[in-house]
């Protein structure tokens, strides 16, 4: 049989500080009624500025990840690092995470594919290990997001979706059933303007000014509902083609976990595609949009509950800035 993905170690890591709706209500006119009814968010996550980053926590759930699988950081010979929020504008977090894992001098790929960075790390193991250039891959996902926005009525639009956190996957070459059927990666690059955080770029002498600071386009900029429309759409494209390839049809699968964007889309793809409650995993309720590590964080929350188990048919789908998307369909 053709050597395929599979994961073997999960890991995750949340930082400490809880942020409710009710905290954000002081700062920012909102409610926490007007949060829940419209994404189904309760709480999130912020890191610690100065003792947590990006790369840290990432670092956290690589090493959870790694003693899952049984694995060394030796062992790994290629690190995939997805980020839109990296501790630097460069070098990216890959080899920050290599130094502090002790790993050898492998190769470490930075992605940027933001909401969608797991199914484009995903994509990218996958044709790693089916070519042999690579044998063991760590997957990291680690997003830090509070520093990114203002936690103010100017910012709100943003500010109550998104919280920090991290999540990783150890991913070896598997000759049998198990491992990734299909995966499949996509891009529109004419919507990138609907979600992106316009300065500080590499467009403007200089790069950073007070102005900048002033008008608010520092900050991450979303048109909502055209990335919602958007969204629906893609996602059950992408997941239908995932099964489409792999043969089997919606009532064969264990489990979707799709990225925790809202739990409004959630539930609108669940009804489109007339899966059952069971069939459909949620935590954003909990996190709120952790963009690349919502997929890990909850498939590592899936499997601590049990909900993983050999045989299974597992469909993960994202959708994020760019537009990007994927999705993909994995035997437990
Ligand atoms: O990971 C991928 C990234 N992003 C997404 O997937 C986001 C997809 N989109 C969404 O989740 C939804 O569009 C949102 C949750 C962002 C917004 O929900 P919506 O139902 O599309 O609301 P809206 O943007 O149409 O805003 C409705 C109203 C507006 O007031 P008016 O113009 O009706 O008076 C907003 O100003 O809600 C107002 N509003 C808020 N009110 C209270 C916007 N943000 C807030 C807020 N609290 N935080």
């Amino acid at each position: 049989m053709e050597q395929k993905a599979y994961i073997t170690g999960l890991g995750k890591y949340l930082p400490e500080e809880k942020v409710s709706n009710a905290d954000l209500e002081k700062l920012m006119e909102t409610t926490d009624a007007w949060i829940q009814e419209r994404t189904g968010i309760q709480a999130r996550r912020f890191f610690t500025p100065g003792k947590e980053s990006t790369a840290t926590m990432g670092a956290e759930a690589a090493k959870q990840a790694l003693e899952r699988a049984g694995r060394r950081p030796e062992d790994i010979d290629l690190l995939l690092f997805a980020t839109l929020s990296p501790d630097y504008y460069f070098p990216g977090c890959g080899v920050l995470l290599q130094e502090m894992l002790g790993l050898q001098n492998i190769g470490c790929i930075d992605l940027r594919a933001q909401c969608s960075g797991f199914i484009y790390g995903l994509s990218v193991a996958q044709a790693y290990i089916k070519s042999g250039m690579a044998k063991r891959i760590l997957l990291v996902c680690s997003e830090a997001q509070s520093t990114l926005m203002e936690l103010s009525n100017r910012g709100r639009n943003v500010a109550v979706i998104f919280g920090d956190g991290a999540g990783a996957a150890v991913l070896e070459a598997s000759s049998d059933q198990r491992g990734i059927a299909d995966v499949q990666i996509h891009s529109e690059g004419q919507h990138a303007e609907l979600l992106y955080q316009p300065h500080p770029g590499t467009r403007l002498r200089p790069r950073l000014s007070t102005e900048m600071l002033q008008d608010g386009s520092l900050l991450p900029i979303m048109n909502g509902n055209a990335v919602f429309k958007h969204a629906v759409v893609r996602f059950e494209e992408v997941i239908r083609a995932n099964l489409k390839e792999a043969g089997i049809g919606l009532e064969a699968l264990s489990l979707l976990i799709p990225h925790q964007a809202n739990l409004r889309i959630s539930e609108f793809l669940r009804k489109q595609l007339g899966l059952d409650e069971t069939q459909v995993y949620h935590n954003i309720q909990r996190y709120g949009n952790t963009t690349s590590a919502s997929i890990p964080i909850a498939l590592t929350e899936a499997w601590e509950e049990g909900r993983l188990n050999p045989g299974d048919w597992i469909e993960m789908a994202a959708f994020g800035s760019g537009f990007t998307w994927g999705g993909a369909l994995m035997r437990w």
